[in-house]
Parts: structure tokens; sequence; C-alpha cells
């Protein structure tokens, strides 16, 4: 059939097969070029099919030839309906990865589950035996909890008061201003549930209990800090007190593995266009200056620039450097003074009007649809594609 992108509020419905093949081939050019030679060589990664985790699960079986398993959670195509982008850069993932003789399995289900849990460990006992290194890279808007049996869902609202900003809805180019009123008390458990760091904690228990993980294993999870500007909604907000929580279990989680010298690492992680922030209030008009500001200093990145630089330059250094707060740091070029304050004064300045010369909303878009393997000038989209795409090796 031939593939167009559908929109719905935030989120677009349809996906390219050969787009998202792009964009992990992309990926993979990246990191072959670079080159990383870390030692961790059997490697799970918990969100694999997309954004940080699919750019980890790209950098370690590339860049070192690591047998890797990924858990993500991805819609199948079905006749006439497209599947997932994560699925289909699964697919194209494993694809590469078997051509070079690597290992790589993949499990598609939810990963809060004990199923999900037990299926993996069964895996890693019969193939791999232990791990070297957890990624984990979960983003969801819900988690049904395992031994309570409740949805939890999580909410992206200010506490304490209602907070007023601009935001963009980037597919019109409209700039507005949005209030978002604050959270009630049970939505911040309720987030704290989903994004904070017990779902980890249970993974790193699980394996560790079944004799799973290699002396000097390490696992490593994703937070965000960003600036002012977003605080009241980010890091002051609902998803900040889950991210406040998940950095405070790296320090259990290392606690719970001195007996086989293994540590546990929060990194960082830089402002980017990915599925879950495109769905974040105010955070798209963030974006779309910042990507300006650091494209003009020669600073961008995207998840896989981030993730080599985390391999490279961080997590499997000697000495992990790390801020105050023992929390590894790749937001630093984003946080750097000179950026932000000139995204401070652009933001000021943005409005409907001056927004596609002052910011990058074109660079936001075409990240945006390139995420479902659209605006890809390589591929013809006037061309049939196959939307039946099996993932070799799914479990
Ligand atoms: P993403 O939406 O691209 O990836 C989420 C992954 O989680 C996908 O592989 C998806 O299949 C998987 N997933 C979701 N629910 C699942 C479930 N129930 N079971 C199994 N798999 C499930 O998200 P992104 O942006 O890569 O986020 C990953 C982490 O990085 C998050 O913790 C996020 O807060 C953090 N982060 C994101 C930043 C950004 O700007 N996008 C910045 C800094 C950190
Ligand atoms: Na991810």
């Amino acid at each position: 059939m031939i593939i167009e992108p559908k929109t719905r509020g935030f989120i677009c419905i349809t996906s390219h097969p050969e787009g998202c093949e792009k964009s992990v081939l992309n990926q993979i050019d990246y990191i072959k070029s670079k080159g990383i030679n870390e030692t961790a060589k059997k490697v799970l990664v918990i969100g694999a099919s997309t954004g940080f985790g699919l750019a980890s699960r790209i950098a370690s079986a590339f860049g070192s030839n690591s047998s890797t398993i990924g858990v993500f959670f991805e819609k199948p195509p079905s006749e006439g309906r497209t599947a997932s982008s994560g699925w289909y850069n699964t697919a194209a993932f494993e694809k590469e990865a078997h051509k070079e003789g690597l290992y790589a399995k993949s499990i598609n289900g939810d990963a809060f589950s004990n199923e999900i849990k037990e299926k993996t460990l069964k895996l890693i006992k019969e193939d791999l035996g232990q791990i070297d290194l957890v990624v984990y890279s979960l983003a969801s808007p819900v988690r049904t909890h395992p031994t309570t049996g409740v949805k939890h869902k999580s909410t992206l609202k200010p506490i304490g008061s209602s907070y007023t900003n601009k935001t963009v809805d980037f597919h019109t180019g409209e700039v507005k201003t949005i209030s978002i009123e604050p959270c009630i008390e049970e939505e911040i458990e309720n987030t704290v549930a989903v994004m904070g760091g017990e779902d980890w904690e249970m993974w790193i228990n699980a394996l560790k209990k079944e004799n799973l993980l290699s002396s000097n294993f390490k696992t490593v999870a994703y937070s965000y800090i960003g600036p002012k500007l977003t605080e009241a909604v980010y890091r002051k907000g609902t998803i900040g007190k889950a991210k406040d929580h998940l950095e405070k279990m790296a320090f259990s989680i290392s606690d719970s593995l001195k007996d086989i010298n293994g540590k546990a690492y929060v990194s960082v992680n830089k402002a980017l266009v990915t599925q879950s922030s495109s769905a974040i209030p105010v955070i798209p008009l963030y974006i779309s200056l910042l990507y300006k500001v650091m494209k003009e200093n020669g600073l961008q990145e995207g998840c896989i620039e981030q993730i080599h630089r985390l391999y490279t330059e961080r997590l499997f250094l000697e000495q992990v450097p790390t801020d105050s707060e023992g929390r590894i740091r790749i937001d630093d070029w984003e946080m750097r003074a000179d950026i932000q304050e000139k995204v401070s004064e652009l933001w000021e300045q943005a409005s409907t009007s001056t927004l596609s010369s002052i910011g990058d909303l074109e660079g936001y878009k075409t990240e945006f649809f390139n995420l479902f393997g659209f605006n890809y000038h390589e591929i013809d989209y006037n061309r049939e594609s196959n939307e039946m795409v099996n993932i070799p090796s799914l479990q």
C-alpha cells in the first residue's frame, strides 16, 4: 500500500517501513564511523524500539559487537494497517545485526508485567547466561502495577499553583498561551508509580536473584532536568517528582549490587524530539528554539550522538564523571549558560509570526515526521510499501 502520515493530536498513527529502516541505518552508519569498543558485551535494553533506548541498542551492537536483547511495547502490522514505528525500527535493526552475525532478539509486551520479566529472564538464561549492562529507557503514560493490579496514569502538571506560558502547535506553527491547572496529590503518586524508579528496581532485583548479572555489571536509566523556563511543568511538576524518584533509586540499586561490584547510574540527557517529548506542553516550543541555537553553535546532537558520548566519555570510563548528585550529565551542552541565555531571549520574542525565523520549527517538524519514517528525501513515498514486515527474532 501507499503509506502517508496521518496525525491525531500529538502523534502520528501511521509509520513507514522503509523510512524507519532509513532512520536506523543512519544511526548505524554514525556509530560505525565513530566506533566505541566498550566492555559490556551482553546488553539488555528495556524500551529498545525508539528514542534513546533504540540509540543505546544500536550503539552497543554496532559500536562494540555486543549481543542485545530488546524489550518494547509496539503494535504489529495487520493487512492494510501499518505497525507502529518501533516495530519497523526493530525489524530493520535485527536485519542489520543478523547480517553482521550479531546476536539480537526482541520481546514485545508490557515491561511492567511479571510475565514479560519472566520471559526475558528465561531468554537470558538460555542464550546469554549473564548480562553486563541494562539500559532502562521506558517512557509510558500508564503502568499496571504487577502486584496490586492498579492501573496508574502519569500526568504532566505543575504542583501547587497553575502555570501559564507559551506553547506551539508544531503542526500549524501557532504560538499561544496555555494555562495548566495544578495537580492533586494523587496525580503525583500515580506519575511516580509510572515514571519513577520502582519498575527499574524490580527488573534489577529479578535479574540479580537469578544470578543473571555479571561482575562489574552496570545499569543506566535516563532522566531530564531542563531550564527554568519549563521547570514548573517539568522538573518541579509531577514528572519531575518521578525523575527525583528514579534518580534516588540509582543509589539503592547500587547498594544492592555491591557484592558483584555493580553500579546503577542515571544519565541526564538532552531535550530531543521523540514521541514522548512531543506530548509535553511547552517543551516543543522550547525545543524548536533550543535546536536553532545549538545548531548555530555547532552543538546539536540527536539520540545517537548523545548515546555515543555517553558510552565513550562517561559510562565506561574507569572514573565515571558525575555531578554533585551522582548523575551523569550529557545535557551539558544544552545547559551551557550562553545557550540558555540565548534561548530565554528568543523565548520572549517567540510568536506565531516570528517563530519560523527565530526558531527551528522546520527542524522540529522534520524530526517529528522522521520518527515515523516520513520526510526522508531518499525515500519515494509514492511507491507501494509492504506493511507486513516481520521482526526476525521476535520471541
Ligand atoms: P520513546 O517514547 O522514544 O521510547 C519509549 C520506549 O519505551 C519505546 O521503546 C517503547 O516501546 C517503550 N515502552 C513504552 N511503554 C512500554 C511498556 N509498557 N512495556 C515495554 N516497553 C514500553 O521515549 P524517549 O524519549 O526515548 O524516552 C526514554 C527515556 O529518556 C525516558 O525516561 C525519558 O524521560 C528520558 N528522556 C527523554 C528526553 C527527551 O527529550 N525525549 C530527554 C531526557 C531524558
Ligand atoms: Na527509548
